[in-house]
């Protein structure tokens, strides 16, 4: 059984490790230390060079995580991240975890990446949307 608390902190930026199909991230990216105990932040944000947009990246459990393009769906704005949701600073649509509008003028849902997931190692494919 794991001591690990679920917790909010501030806004994670990592680089990742691009490959031809995608960016691979480690599970431990999530973990940080909250006096002196090992907790998870909710969502990190994958952001390098490579990417013309950075990566939401959010976890609802050890096994289950969403990869979200950070790009309004209205004008193309990049999103700005807060815990659960997604906020265009432009003209106000918000999206969930999830990547779906929840507020317009957007209407559309976030492009959402695939992911695989292994032991300690999370692969974002961004060959192909779901
Ligand atoms: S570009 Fe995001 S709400 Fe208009």
């Amino acid at each position: 059984m794991s001591a690990v608390l679920s917790s909010c902190s501030a806004t994670h930026l990592i680089a990742g490790k691009i490959s031809n199909d995608g960016v691979m991230i480690s599970k431990t990216d999530f973990i940080f230390n909250q006096k002196g105990t090992p907790a998870y932040r909710s969502f990190i944000i994958v952001r390098n060079d490579t990417l013309q947009y950075p990566i939401y990246v959010y976890r609802f459990s050890d096994q289950e995580y969403s990869a979200l393009w950070m790009r309004c769906t209205h004008q193309g704005t990049e999103l700005q991240a807060s815990g659960d949701s997604l906020q265009c600073p432009a003209h106000g649509s918000a999206f969930n975890n999830k990547g779906i509008a929840t507020n317009g003028p957007a209407d559309s849902s976030l492009r959402s990446f695939p992911i695989k997931i292994s032991n300690s190692e999370i692969f974002i494919d961004l060959r192909k949307q779901s």
